[in-house]
């Protein structure tokens, strides 16, 4: 006689209802932050032919995109600044005048409580040779020599009014470095969150169309290898331990398993960035008639957050708000 199954698990999805109430992972706009790049210089915005739908904001359109993305419910936004001019040091990141804290000051201005102001702490958008750090005699970045960089830059977004500042350069010792010098300059209240996990990816490439970047060859002397799961965690215990109020995984898609195991174990918050080539992959695809758009991006953005994450950076961050309403 034919042996029928009494277990079916395709009891619970028989109707819409039935799989709504079974739902295990929700997406919330409260924890979705749209990163914005802000031009010096431009007078009109500028889109980015890599990103569709993402612009190098003025001073005056990223007023507007703040608002926007306040209405939108979303957590927060991360500023990103393109500089007019650069120099070996990045002089431009801690000129309390330059284009991110200038951008800080003026979205914070617009946003107030509704959105969590959050700024990019790196070189790489301020330096000549587009790296991010400072360049020792043989041509590498020094580390240390970019700790003291990033204390003074900390020091000149918080006196800006992020509220909470991204570490992105991956230099050793970032975290307790500026933790530090935020607490000596009385900024005791300013966030740190540390990009612990990121990779040497090639899913940055549109974003650096976007920052407009300078950098010729590659940054494999500070990222990490795309090989290597266990140094992730490694990587956010250590940031964890120099006082982090949050740890990142970067990119996400490729990274679902760093992202789970630092997520299993992190006591602070985990967040995950849906990066830019993570991004163009679905736009152009999207645009190809090869996958459907709204799907893909609902998709990708679910499983970053079913691996464990508790915010996500997303391009998509106001239209996803949009359609979870
Ligand atoms: C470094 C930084 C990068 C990104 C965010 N912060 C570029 C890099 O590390 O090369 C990439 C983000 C994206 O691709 O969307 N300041």
């Amino acid at each position: 006689m034919t042996q029928y199954p009494t277990i079916r698990p395709r009891r619970l999805r028989r109707t819409a209802a039935l799989r709504r109430l079974t739902t295990e992972t929700r997406l919330h706009p409260a924890e979705l932050i749209l990163p914005v790049f802000v031009r010096e210089g431009i007078s009109e915005p500028r889109p980015i032919a890599a990103m569709p739908g993402v612009q190098q904001h003025t001073l005056d359109s990223v007023r507007r995109a703040a608002a926007d993305a306040a209405a939108a419910g979303i957590g927060g936004i991360m500023l990103f600044g393109v500089p007019a001019v650069r120099d070996a040091r990045g002089s431009a990141a801690d000129d309390p005048d330059g284009i991110l804290n200038a951008a800080t000051r003026a979205v914070v201005s617009e946003a107030g409580d509704a959105l969590v102001v959050q700024t990019d702490l790196c070189l790489d958008e301020f330096t000549d040779h587009g790296h991010c750090g400072v360049l020792d005699a043989a041509g590498e970045v020094d580390n240390d020599a970019t700790l003291e960089r990033y204390r003074s830059i900390a020091i000149a977004q918080a006196e800006a009014g992020s509220a909470l500042l991204g570490l992105s350069g991956m230099m050793d010792g970032q975290v307790a470095a500026v933790r530090g010098a935020l607490d000596a300059a009385g900024h005791r209240d300013t966030a740190v969150l540390a990009y612990s996990a990121k990779y040497a990816s090639a899913f940055y490439g549109p974003f650096r169309e976007a920052v407009d970047s300078q950098l010729t060859g590659n940054r494999r002397g500070y990222q990490q290898d795309p090989a290597n799961r266990r140094e992730g965690r490694r990587e956010a215990e250590l940031d964890i331990a120099e006082g982090a109020d949050a740890v990142m995984v970067k990119p996400a898609m490729s990274f679902l398993d760093v992202l789970s195991d630092v997520a299993q174990r992190s006591p602070v918050p985990v967040w995950a960035y849906q990066v830019s080539g993570e991004a163009a992959m679905i736009e152009a695809a999207a645009a190809n008639g090869w996958i459907d758009r709204r799907g893909a991006i609902l998709e990708a953005t679910t499983s970053i957050k079913r691996a464990g994450a508790d915010a996500i950076l997303s391009y998509f961050a106001i239209e996803l708000a949009g359609w979870l309403r």
